[in-house]
């Protein structure tokens, strides 16, 4: 039997502790172990090459991800940055166009100056993505959702279209924004999954940490050897805390995804809003996609409003919402990503990307949906009267708060 994602990130794979079975993984923390004599090294000889803590969670992401071999490390970016050591000067990395802003610096200030060519392409027009396609491409990397504008690459399409043209390319799709519970992109035709297990794999914003995932031997073999050389792996006190974060993810993510969607609608029918990005509402444009290739729409949301200065004052007015560049905590939060998470991005190129400078990102959280709602109804009613005439957000904040009601939204998913 092959448990759902649900079971097994609860279930971490058994330790490598003897004659026991603790319920909980134990922190092996140590640098070293002794070897039987000089020339016989055993399972384990140091930490930095393998640490028996942080082989149960490796192995439980790949699990989680549906691939053979695991492995964590320290952060997201230094997960991006083992993927990079694939690309050798005079290659290309073709690269999706609305990426997290600590990917697009490690693209532009590293890989560029080592002499790799980076192509920023939209990877939902397959027009553009054909026409990037040579010999020198070594790399695609996806994103989707994209972070913060969300919208939806087709990995299946994608990965078929590189590796028909370019058989030995390498698709590695971060999948930070939905976790293995709601995407599994091995299984779409990518051949190495990124993960920043900061987000939703941890859950609760107390780790930094980093995964890659892939089934392919060869490539696993040199992660194993770059993550040895370079001494980048996750410390076996972290490895415990996102295992035990892990144990709660589906519970986690079905409660936020509720929650985010509840508030996509309420958001998406405010007359104070211009435009909500969430793929879980049927009019965005990668709705379908999105249904197809995972199971849920995640619990990021994102919308414009008319200026930056009502965007400033919703996210300062916010109670429940703390601002803060990350996601995927059970604490929702809010950002601006042009002033946060994406101020790295040089603004001639987020003008480019036509990414708004009013544009908020929330991540929501697991608090009680009639709040949140509440909570923004304020904030956007505040943001307003210090600009416009009022609209009565209140009563529009409690008409759709006895619509989630209605629907039993939060029943289904708790009860
Ligand atoms: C989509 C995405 N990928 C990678 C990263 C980097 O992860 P970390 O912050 O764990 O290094 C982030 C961070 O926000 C992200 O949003």
């Amino acid at each position: 039997m092959t448990p759902a994602p649900a079971s097994m990130s609860n279930h971490p794979c058994s330790s490598a502790v003897p004659n026991c079975q603790p319920t909980a993984t134990p922190i092996f923390q140590t640098a070293t172990f002794v070897q039987d004599s000089a020339s016989a090294f055993g399972q384990y000889d140091y930490s930095r090459t393998a640490n028996p803590t942080r082989e149960v969670l490796e192995s439980t992401l790949a699990q989680l991800e549906n691939g053979r071999f695991g492995f964590a490390f320290a952060s997201g970016m230094a997960a991006i940055a083992t993927v990079l050591r694939f690309v050798k000067p005079g290659q290309t990395i073709i690269a999706g166009d609305d990426l997290y802003g600590g990917t697009n610096r490690i693209l532009i200030d590293i890989a560029e100056p080592m002499g790799i060519r980076v192509l920023f392409v939209d990877l939902t027009n397959t027009e553009e993505i054909r026409n990037s396609l040579d010999d020198t491409v070594q790399l695609v990397l996806i994103e989707t959702p994209t972070n913060p504008l969300q919208r939806i690459v087709d990995i299946e399409q994608v990965c078929s279209i590189v590796h028909e043209r370019i058989s030995d390319c390498i698709v590695a799709v971060d999948n930070t924004m939905l976790s293995p519970y709601l995407q599994q992109p091995l299984t779409l035709g990518a051949d190495i999954v990124i993960q920043s297990a900061t987000k939703w794999l941890c859950g609760h914003g107390d780790v930094t940490a980093g995964a890659l995932i892939t089934n392919e031997e060869l490539l696993a073999e040199r992660i194993a050897f770059i993550q040895n050389a370079e001494g980048n792996a996750l410390g076996p006190q972290d490895c415990f805390l996102l295992l035990r974060g892990m144990k709660t993810l589906g519970i986690r993510v079905d409660r936020q995804e509720a929650n985010a969607r509840a508030i996509a609608e309420f958001l998406d029918h405010h007359p104070a809003i211009r435009q909500v990005h969430y793929a879980g509402l049927p009019t965005h444009p990668g709705f379908e996609i999105q249904n197809r290739q995972a199971r849920g729409a995640g619990a990021v949301v994102s919308f414009e409003t008319h200026s930056r200065a009502v965007s400033e004052s919703i996210v300062e007015s916010l109670q429940l919402f703390s601002i803060t560049v990350s996601f995927g905590s059970v604490h929702s939060t809010a950002s601006l990503p042009c002033a946060m998470s994406h101020a790295s991005i040089p603004k001639e190129i987020r003008d480019k990307r036509a990414l708004p400078s009013d544009l908020i990102r929330l991540s929501v959280g697991i608090e009680d949906v009639n709040d949140l709602i509440a909570d923004l109804s304020q904030a956007i009613q505040r943001a307003q009267s210090d600009q416009e005439p009022t609209i009565e957000t209140s009563e529009i904040a409690q008409s759709w708060a006895s619509k989630v009601i209605e629907r039993d939204t939060l029943s289904s998913v708790v009860g």
